[in-house]
């Protein structure tokens, strides 16, 4: 007996529980409805990394562009939203997704397992491997590990070069710098002697600057470096929609062209 009313008396919690929980409000919008309803999309991005994103100038005005920015408006479009790009520096990128300033991260970001933990991440949309960027005199001169011994290595703030660079060459002395055109303006003038970056960004430079070029040392382990775009844990239909998106531009090649496009603009630092 005691049982019997012990079960009806919880049953009637529950029930009074689930009618509350309908009450205050409708079912919980999943991610991408909530931006289909915020009408925006709101993407987090470090413009100094081209070509995936940098500035240039439009009409006396800069504007960041590059191949993420156009990955970015692809997906506003297909959502049926506007896009804001939000630009900040890199290690600020994904704590603006963290702390829902941003729904995602497009940055040139490589996927990691420590990142994983934390954020979703859409299939990969490209491939790059780490290269060191040095002087051209220079490319010679680093061909192993050893040869980094207590040479000022530059590294981008927050970057999965930086994690590298402090696990695995640990011989150098790092320095980490919050941007990307700082420390090529550091290497170019000798306060530095080498960068560690992603190698679509190392080209860019070496294109405009025929003083740099990529030293011998290669970084085998790093080879698959994928880039991906970072949203909350747990986005559901958002990654699912985004995962689509990027299936089709990078099967149609429409990624490989939006690079081929980022190519003509000019980098303004
Ligand atoms: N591979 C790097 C990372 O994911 C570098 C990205 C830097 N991006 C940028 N926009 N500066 O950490």
């Amino acid at each position: 007996m005691k049982m019997k009313k012990l079960f009806i008396a919880l049953a009637t919690l529950v029930a009074g529980l689930s009618l509350a929980a309908c009450s205050s409000g409708e079912k919980a919008q999943t991610p991408l409805e909530k931006i289909k309803e915020k009408g925006t999309l709101v993407v987090a991005t470090s413009p100094d990394y081209a070509p995936f994103e940098f500035q240039t100038l439009v009409d006396g005005a800069n504007k960041v562009v590059g191949s993420d920015i156009m990955l970015a408006q692809k997906i506003a479009d297909e959502l049926g939203v506007k896009l804001e790009v939000s630009t900040m520096n890199f290690d600020n990128v994904l704590n603006s997704v963290k702390n829902g300033k941003a729904d995602l991260a497009i940055a040139g970001l490589s996927v990691s397992p420590e990142r994983s933990k934390i954020f979703d991440f859409s299939e990969p949309y490209y491939q790059v491997g780490n290269v060191l960027l040095v002087q051209k005199a220079d490319a010679a001169k680093y061909a192993k590990v050893e040869d980094l011994d207590k040479a000022d290595l530059a590294v981008q703030k927050g970057t999965t070069q930086e994690t590298y660079a402090k696990e695995s060459l640990s011989n150098a002395n790092i320095i980490s710098l919050t941007q990307m055109g700082e420390a090529v303006n550091e290497l170019k003038n000798g306060q530095v002697k080498a960068i560690l970056l992603d190698s679509a960004v190392a080209e860019g430079y070496i294109g405009q600057n025929p003083d740099l070029a990529i030293a011998k040392l290669s970084f085998e382990e790093e080879e698959e470096n994928a880039k991906a775009i970072a949203m909350p844990k747990d986005s559901g239909d958002l990654k699912t929609e985004i995962d689509k998106i990027i299936a089709e531009i990078v099967e149609s090649g429409e990624y490989n062209q939006y690079l081929e496009e980022a190519a003509k603009y000019t980098v303004v630092e």
